[in-house]
Formats: structure tokens, sequence, C-alpha cells
């Protein structure tokens, strides 16, 4: 019986990460953290402070002064830059979205979160959560190449492009998932090892019970 559990979910965007990392951190009373949305907060920053995505030198001088912390709301753990967390709204929106891929390819941004991003299992352990659910495109092959379990959420581009449409959100998926694919460091890609499951016909649900099924086995 595992005492605390690290779960990777990777995926594509709109692949149902968010939604089906959500519902197994209440299921499981786990910590859930959504990666992207640390990229997203670091753009939005970086974006703030005036920095563009082809100023890659003045970006890298920026990384180690933003004071990086976190703050647990619930089961979600959200990034605060110096002491400030940025809201949802800044960092969902249109701008960000079009710019996040672009810092998120620089290899010194993705260096910056490495100890972070695995830091989040301490602040998990110190809440009292029974496990982590961590999110992103190289949770399983990087962050957590060792984690107790890890996945992989697929879904036809077209269906991804319909949830996105339906959320009344605007977002180029096809060039992110070009650009984040196609990155040197750390690129999208399904580890091996990791379970791929294809979502394209499958409700919320079915996907959360599906993995649910899997944690509540190693859980014992
Ligand atoms: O985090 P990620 O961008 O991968 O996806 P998400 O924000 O969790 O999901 C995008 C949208 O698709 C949400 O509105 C979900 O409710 C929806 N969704 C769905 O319709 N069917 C699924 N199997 C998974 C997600
Ligand atoms: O919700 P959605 O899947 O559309 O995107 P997200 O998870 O919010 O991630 C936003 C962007 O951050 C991605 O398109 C990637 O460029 C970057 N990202 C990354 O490079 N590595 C991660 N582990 C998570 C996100």
């Amino acid at each position: 019986m595992a005492s605390f559990l690290i779960v990777a979910i990777d995926g594509g965007a709109a692949s149902g990460k968010s939604s089906t990392s959500r519902a197994l951190s209440e299921r499981f009373n786990f910590l859930h953290v959504d990666t992207g949305s640390y990229y997203r907060a670091i753009t939005a920053e970086l974006l703030r402070r005036g920095l563009g995505i082809e100023q890659v030198d003045a970006v890298k001088a920026a990384l180690p002064g933003l004071d990086l912390g976190t703050q647990v709301e619930g089961r979600s753990a959200r990034m605060q830059i110096a002491g400030r967390v940025v809201p949802e709204a800044e960092i969902r929106g249109a701008e960000v979205t079009a710019a996040v891929s672009h810092f998120a390819a620089i290899p010194e941004v993705r260096a910056a979160l490495l100890a972070y991003q695995r830091g989040q299992a301490d602040v998990a352990r110190r809440h009292g959560f029974r496990g982590l659910v961590m999110e992103g495109r190289d949770i399983g092959s990087v962050i957590f190449p060792n984690a107790d379990l890890r996945f992989f959420l697929h879904a036809d581009p077209v269906e991804r492009a319909r949830r996105r449409a339906l959320e009344g959100r605007a977002d180029a998926i096809a060039e992110r998932d070009r650009l984040d694919s196609s990155r040197k460091t750390a690129p999208l890609t399904l580890p091996p090892g990791a379970i791929a499951i294809d979502s394209t016909h499958l409700t919320l649900e079915q996907v959360v019970d599906t993995i649910g099924a899997t944690i509540a086995e190693k859980l014992g």
C-alpha cells in the first residue's frame, strides 16, 4: 500500500488534463498542480515587464529575480511571483495564450521551473495531502519520470478545438501543439511506459473513472 502517490498526466492542449486532474484531486485528496498555469503565470509576468518572446537574453536575466512561491487554495496549488498570485483571468487571456509556448521553449525558463515543480511534492506532503496529481507536457518524461503512475491523454484535434470553442476561449491549439512537440528541450511526447488514453469519444467522467480505478488499486 502506497503512503503518498505521485500521478503524472501529460497531453496536448485541451486534451482534458486540467478537468481530469481536478476531479482526481477531489476524489483522492491529492494536491492538484497545473504546470501549464505556471508557464502561463511566468509568461504574464514577463509580458507585464515589457519583455517579448524575441528578447531571450533579457528573459534569462529576469528569471532569477522572479522569487517563486506557492499558495495552496483548497486542493489546488497556485504559483506566487514575488508574493503575488497572478489572477486566473490574466493567465488565461489571449495575449498569454499566444506567447506561452514561445517562452516555454527557452531551456533556461524550463530549468528555472524544474526544482520548483519537483518541490511541489513536498508542498503536498506538508499540507497533509495523500498524493500529488501534476499535469503538463513533460511531467512523466522529465519532472517525475519515476512517478507512481504516468498517463498521457490523447484526443482528436477537431474534438479538442470543439471543447475549447465551447468554453468560449480563443486558442490556436494546433499551433501550440506544433511548438510544444517540436522544441528541443522537454518536448510533448508520450514517454515509454506511460499509459495512453484516447479521450476523443469518452466523457470526462469515463476518463476520471479509468484513471481513478488505477489509482485506487495502487493506494490499496
Ligand atoms: O487541461 P487541458 O487543456 O488538457 O483540458 P481541459 O481544460 O481539462 O479540458 C478542455 C475542455 O474539454 C473542458 O471544458 C472539459 O470539460 C472538456 N472535456 C470534455 O469535454 N471531455 C473530456 N473527456 C475531457 C474534457
Ligand atoms: O490548458 P492547455 O492544455 O491549453 O495549456 P496549458 O496546460 O495551460 O499550458 C500552456 C503552455 O505551457 C503549453 O502550450 C506549453 O507551451 C507550456 N507547458 C509546458 O511547456 N510544459 C508543461 N509541463 C506545461 C505547460
